[in-house]
């Protein structure tokens, strides 16, 4: 019997279903500077861009305690076996002092999940919150980290904005701010940057804190505090007295934190979310949630940082030079702040906020100019990452902005 040869078709292919539906997206305004400033062949460019610390030479430094846990990991560490969806708990339960106090912090009613990243901490306390109420909104007080405002509406949470700063006068909103927060419906939720306000430095102040946790607590809103910078304001005890001071109001909070900055550990991507449940049978459902969010989203959290986080907190010694120079950070950042407001009167307000950020108000020809005439990169949003200036470059800065017209001249 003969068998028939197979017939060979032409394939018709199909015209392309997929990605000429796409449109092209900007480039991330932010992140974008880096690869501007690195191809600027000027020496004695600045750049104000990305909110990493900096020493006097202009250098992001590992810091002393990373090192030493470094070293101690490559020799000691077992295993590079999976942890599991929420992480190390010892790592998140060794924060948990630092964050809380001493006497909060409880693991029953606060359960945590190690994340890429205070951003991972964020978009997974958004999936939560689009899973328990759909319906709830995100009162978000601008200008701020240009990424809270899409985390929230990639999970489909309706964004609320109020303003929260004035960038002419630099001044906190604090009036607006309460009024609009009173606006919220029960249910909804605050976001609060918990110290060092990225992109303004405005911090708000113990009574304002008080305020806004008695609103919250009045209405049934539910704060989401993002503490990224603690230890760098002032320091790590007066830099959580403000979500302090809220988590004890409130029966229910998030909490995204980071130790990118405090630890130094940014491209290590370490952080965690805490969510206070009212009772330890909510708890465990917030737990099962979060679960159950992180392994569709990443699966396991990258463990690197939080192993160094973990041997450092572990290690009494590692733990006092890991605060020394924590401090020493914080230090310098006031240094470099004093030395900017008194480069121009103008300028004075920058001494009196917090952390790495203070946005000025500018216009996108000045941030141009900026750039080209001066080699100095800042967000086109007027934001300066304060640490990417050398003190000595203090004056440079006030005349590049009194010439380009963001400052009045003397
Ligand atoms: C910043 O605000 O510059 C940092 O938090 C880095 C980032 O991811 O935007």
């Amino acid at each position: 019997m003969e068998i028939a040869a197979p017939q060979h078709r032409p394939l018709t292919v199909r015209k392309a279903p997929m990605f000429e539906l796409l449109k092209p997206m900007p480039a991330d305004p932010l992140l974008q500077i880096i690869t501007a400033h690195r191809a600027d062949p000027r020496e004695d460019k600045i750049d104000l861009g990305v909110g990493v610390y900096r020493d006097e030479a202009g250098h992001t430094p590992v810091m002393r305690a990373v090192k030493a846990a470094e070293k101690i990991l490559v020799g000691e560490q077992p295993s590079k076996g999976y942890l599991g969806i929420v992480g190390d708990p010892i790592f998140t339960d060794l924060l948990r002092p630092i964050i809380f106090g001493a006497e909060r912090g409880d693991a029953e009613l606060i359960p945590a999940v190690q994340t890429p990243g205070g951003g991972g901490a964020l978009r997974l306390g958004a999936e939560l919150i689009a899973t328990a109420r759909p319906s709830a909104k995100l009162w978000l007080g601008t200008p701020s980290w240009p990424n809270h405002r899409p985390i929230f509406e990639a999970v489909g949470v309706e964004v609320r904005e109020y303003a929260f700063a004035d960038l002419h006068k630099q001044e906190l909103l604090f009036d607006p701010m309460m009024d609009a927060l009173s606006e919220a419906s029960a249910g909804d939720v605050v976001l609060l940057h918990g110290c060092c306000h990225n992109p303004t430095g405005l911090d708000l102040d113990h009574a304002q804190w008080e305020a806004v946790a008695d609103l919250c607590a009045r209405n049934g809103l539910v704060p989401f505090v993002d503490l990224a910078y603690q230890g760098l304001g002032e320091n790590l005890e007066a830099d959580a007295a403000g979500f302090r001071t809220i988590f004890d109001k409130v029966p229910e909070l998030l909490l995204a934190y980071s130790c990118d900055k405090n630890f130094g550990l940014y491209r290590e991507r370490t952080g965690a979310l805490y969510v206070k449940a009212p009772n330890n049978e909510l708890a465990r459902n917030v737990a099962s949630n979060l679960a159950v969010h992180a392994r569709v989203s990443w699966s396991m959290p990258p463990d690197h940082g939080a192993a160094v986080v973990r041997k450092i907190l572990e290690d009494a010694d590692l733990t006092s030079d890991w605060r020394a120079e924590l401090s020493d950070m914080a230090q310098r950042i006031h240094a470099v702040r004093s030395a900017i407001a008194s480069a121009a009167e103008p300028l004075a307000p920058i001494a009196r906020q917090h952390g790495l950020f203070s946005n000025l108000a500018v216009s996108t020809a000045q941030v141009d100019a900026l750039r080209k005439e001066y080699g100095i990169y800042i967000a086109p949003s007027g934001r300066m990452n304060v640490m990417g200036l050398r003190i000595e470059d203090a004056p440079r800065l006030a005349d590049a902005l009194t010439s380009v017209g963001v400052i009045p001249k003397q």
